[in-house]
């Protein structure tokens, strides 16, 4: 989603912007862009791609100013290009915008603005905003927003400042989040707090419909008819790292509530008005599709949990073989790869050092390279022939939730898409499919109401020396990921087994109290796994089951069972996985151990 930031001040304006945009990155971009009145004149630079290159561009040629705004696009409406990046300015630069949302009525303030004799240079909706400034532009800016308000129908959060009025900052809020900072002398606005808390800690929280304009050192807010609106500052006790939080006490407690909001934006980023999926990044047709012989997804870690379970839907729903490997192994095994494969690379942070290997030697080899990453412009992504991104914005607890989510949700996206590029599925079963996607967002957020049974879950475990996770079908890919989370974060030994694998050997582990995890999601499995119970509980295991909420006979051989709400069998893992992460959470707190940075591990892992 977009961010924007607008500063007058003291201080270098460019500066306060790009560290507040910085702050505003997690909100997921494609392009940044950013205006100073410099000069008595507004310079302003924008470019596609990480904040890093706008960040270039002006350590080459420093800009000077004290007012400004900056903004992270979100491409909408027109590609992510350097044209079509904020700020937007009117015919001859005197009047520059950044807008956060959309704005609906605007293909008829085109066309009306177009009658006027404006040219338009992009093809976004927020171009109109600054050419309607500059139509109602009489000497007054505030007066010429109100104006432009007036003709404006969808959400909007705006910056606007003008060439000739050196000390002056118009910000509106309509339906999208703006925060006001006063300091001395100076006003920050911007789509949250984090982007202000350096500065100061004295905010007004606009409410929507309020307009707060800074002139010749005056702040004041208004409503849309132009009354004054009389309003306090908060003064906020938080830390920068306290709001980056939002609230919660760990980021990934914070990431793991996010996974709704996130499972969604993945989802209705690439799903038209027909309900049909476009992944626009992925130039694969129907011809190549039909070439491809045999499928890689290679990764490591969580990412390669993801794409165990993106190789059983690709098979199911395209029917072409798919080995899944992780990237340590398969960069030496000598792969048979040619111009016949495709390789899919699954990578949160896009720089994981294996898994780059592994993408350079499959280019090397031929093979065409898609990559499901959550990193704009990381080296992954940029190496790649294809790319999706998860979306999931900045994941910063090193276990890994939202992004493994929403790899899944991206794998089972692009599986569906082949399918029904190839016909290996019928367009009845691709709606149903997609429709019970689309139910994803709320049933994970009915699955984190259960939050206070997983914690009385990781209770009673988190004094065990180990715990075993058990599934099967794709319940035992989910396992892994189970005991990877518990494991990282709260130090107790936890394995994962095909259930029916236990007996061969594992079972001589099981003894009183050894906490069982038992994935039962999967239908046509639900009895074996079930008879899986039986044997450990026999054998004095304390047996936690995840279910579906209509099998409760399940309850005749668990100690404890969560429920998730009925889906179907391939998208369980999604909601699954969740009480498995809290309970790896509140294990982890239970021992007292640093829940976001587990010892020995790094977030990204650069290196062999
Ligand atoms: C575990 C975890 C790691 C990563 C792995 C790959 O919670 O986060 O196992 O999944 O290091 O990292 P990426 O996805 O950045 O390639």
């Amino acid at each position: 989603m977009c961010g924007i930031v607008g500063y007058l001040g003291k201080r270098n304006a460019a500066d306060v912007i790009m560290d507040g945009l910085a702050k505003l990155e997690y909100r997921g971009y494609d392009s940044a862009g950013i205006a100073v009145l410099s000069d008595k004149k507004l310079d302003i630079r924008k470019h596609s791609g990480k904040l890093a290159v706008l960040a270039e561009d002006l350590a080459k040629d420093r800009m000077e100013g004290n007012l400004g705004i900056g903004h992270t696009r979100w491409a909408t409406h027109g590609e992510p290009t350097d044209v079509n990046s904020h700020p937007h300015f009117n015919k001859d630069k005197s009047i520059a915008i950044v807008h956060n949302g959309i704005i609906e009525n605007y293909m008829e303030l085109r066309e009306e603005l177009v009658e006027d004799g404006v040219e338009f240079l992009t093809q976004t909706d927020s171009e109109s905003i600054a050419h309607l400034v500059d139509k109602y532009y009489e000497g007054n800016l505030l007066d010429a927003v109100k104006k432009t308000l007036n003709r404006l129908r969808g959400a909007y959060a705006l910056g606007v400042i003008a060439k000739d009025s050196p000390n002056e900052l118009v910000a509106v809020r309509k339906d999208c989040p703006l925060v006001a900072g006063v300091g001395n002398g100076e006003l920050i606005v911007a789509s949250d707090v984090t982007a202000i808390l350096s500065y100061t800690k004295d905010v007004y929280y606009l409410d929507n419909g309020e307009i707060i304009h800074a002139k010749d050192g005056k702040i004041k807010i208004y409503d849309f008819e132009g009354n004054e609106v009389q309003k306090e500052t908060v003064h906020l006790e938080m830390d920068l790292e306290t709001a980056s939080k939002g609230g919660y006490d760990y980021f990934m407690s914070k990431e793991v509530h996010e996974q709704p909001a996130v499972i969604k934006e993945t989802l209705e980023r690439r799903i038209n008005d027909e309900g049909t999926i476009v992944l626009d990044s992925i130039n694969i047709t129907k011809e190549e599709l039909e070439k491809i012989n045999r499928i890689y997804i290679v990764a490591c870690g969580t990412a390669y949990h993801a794409g165990l379970l993106g190789k059983h839907a690709i098979e199911q729903f395209v029917k072409v073989p798919v080995i899944a490997d992780i990237a340590s192994e398969f960069r030496y095994a000598d792969p048979i790869i040619d111009e016949n494969s495709l390789v899919i690379l699954v990578s949160q942070s896009g720089e994981t050092a294996d898994t780059l290997s592994v993408l350079r030697e499959a280019k090397k080899k031929g093979a065409r390279v898609l990559s499901v990453t959550n990193v704009v412009g990381s080296s992954i992504a940029r190496e790649s022939d294809d790319v999706f991104y998860t979306w999931a914005g900045p994941e910063i607890s090193v276990a890994s939730t939202k992004a493994y989510t929403t790899q899944i949700v991206s794998l089972y996206m692009i599986a569906l898409d082949f399918a029904i590029k190839k016909g290996s599925i019928s367009r009845a079963y691709y709606d149903h499919v997609l429709g019970k996607m689309l139910e994803l967002p709320s049933q994970v957020k009915e699955v984190l109401k259960g939050e206070q049974q997983c914690k009385s879950v990781a209770e009673k475990l988190y004094q065990s020396a180990s715990a075993f996770y058990l599934g099967r079908g794709i319940d035992c890919s989910l396992a892994m990921e189970g005991a990877l989370k518990l494991k990282e974060i709260s130090y107790i030994h936890a394995e994962a087994f095909a259930a029916g694998e236990l007996k061969h050997g594992t079972i001589a582990l099981i003894e009183k109290n050894t906490p069982v995890i038992a994935i039962a999601t999967q239908e046509k499995l639900f009895e074996k796994i079930v008879s899986n119970m039986q044997e450990v509980r026999a054998r004095g295991a304390y047996v936690i089951s995840i279910a579906e909420k209509h099998n409760t006979s399940v309850e005749n051989t668990a100690d404890d069972v969560i429920y998730i709400p009925n889906t179907d069998d391939i998208l369980a893992p999604i909601l699954a996985v969740v009480p498995m992460q809290l309970i790896a959470y509140y294990a982890s707190i239970l021992k007292g151990c640093d829940v976001d940075k587990p010892r020995n591990l790094a977030k990204s892992v650069t290196v062999e």
